[in-house]
């Protein structure tokens, strides 16, 4: 059977990828940020799974205001970067895995969560960002990828306790694929940052720390924090935070087992407007 091995937690910042893709990751104001990420390369290459199943936000890129899932698996064969503002980034093309995807979409839905099935779209910096923080930039990404889009956008988004909910019945989801595949699921987006009105700039350092700490040690309660917390607290786009309840929710403990390895945490600021999280969890 296929078996969820690890969770991964990061920022998904444009200007990061910007700063990927024009060499500048060596300058004095990016260096610190990539520093963080030389385990998580390492950790990477040494731990390569059989897919990634990758929890993000769309940013208007694929879905427009003319139409907003709250929940949408990607089952197509491969997907497109592409990209508002700073335009398509120069990566590899993302593989997908149709045969994991609809036997989670099928799974997921018989468990009540009502997913809308993406069989073509492009997949903006939310994706790739992570993406290349994890991987550097090869010529292939190293493995499949499944897209799952998150509306974190235009209010109603989700709660925590939905998505913490539905990371439970994403695992059940993998753990009943009858190929022994080791899949990580990736929780993306965040941290602080508000990029609007009259708090634009916002970042909240103690917040985050708590969310990181809460996050590992005590998942479910934190999945009781309100919209209205995640707003004040952690700016309009820190509302993005919620995805990484879904990646949280799949691991082993959840379901009764063991609790995870820590193995790497990582916290900056600032990177463009955003305060940068990373974790890394083990399943044992
Ligand atoms: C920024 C952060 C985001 O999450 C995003 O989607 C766009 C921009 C920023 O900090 O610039
Ligand atoms: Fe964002």
């Amino acid at each position: 059977m296929a078996k969820i091995t690890a969770s991964v937690y990061t920022s998904h910042v444009p200007a990061i990828g910007a700063a990927i893709d024009l060499g500048k990751t060596t300058e004095p104001y990016w260096q610190p940020l990539f520093k963080g990420y030389e385990y998580s390369k390492q950790w990477m290459k040494d731990n390569t799974p059989d897919v990634i199943f990758l929890v993000y936000n769309d940013h208007a890129t694929a879905f427009s205001l003319d139409m907003i899932p709250t929940f949408a698996i990607g089952t197509a064969a491969e997907y497109q970067p592409a990209d508002e503002g700073w335009g398509p980034r120069p990566v590899p093309k993302v593989i997908g895995h149709p045969e994991l995807a609809a036997h989670i979409a099928q799974s997921v839905i018989q468990q009540d969560f009502d997913l809308t099935i993406v069989n073509k779209m492009d997949v903006d910096h939310g994706l790739t960002v992570p993406l290349s923080l994890m991987c550097g930039e090869p010529e292939a990404w190293p493995c499949p990828v499944i897209p799952f889009a998150v509306n974190v956008v235009q209010y109603p988004v989700p709660s925590g306790r939905r998505c913490f909910e539905l990371g439970k019945a994403i695992r059940k989801a993998v753990e009943s694929f009858d190929k022994p595949l080791k899949v990580q699921i990736w929780g993306t987006g965040g941290m602080s940052h508000q990029l609007q009105g009259a708090r634009a700039g916002l970042i909240n350092k103690e917040w985050d720390n708590a969310f990181l700490d809460r996050l590992i040690a005590d998942p479910d309660g934190l999945a009781s924090v309100p919209h209205i917390d995640y707003v004040r607290e952690a700016g309009s786009e820190g509302i993005e935070l919620v995805m990484w309840l879904i990646a949280r929710g799949a691991m082993a403990d959840v379901a009764g087992g063991a609790a995870p390895t820590l193995k790497h945490r990582f916290f900056h600021v600032p990177a463009s407007n955003t305060a940068v999280g990373h974790l890394i969890l083990e399943n044992n």
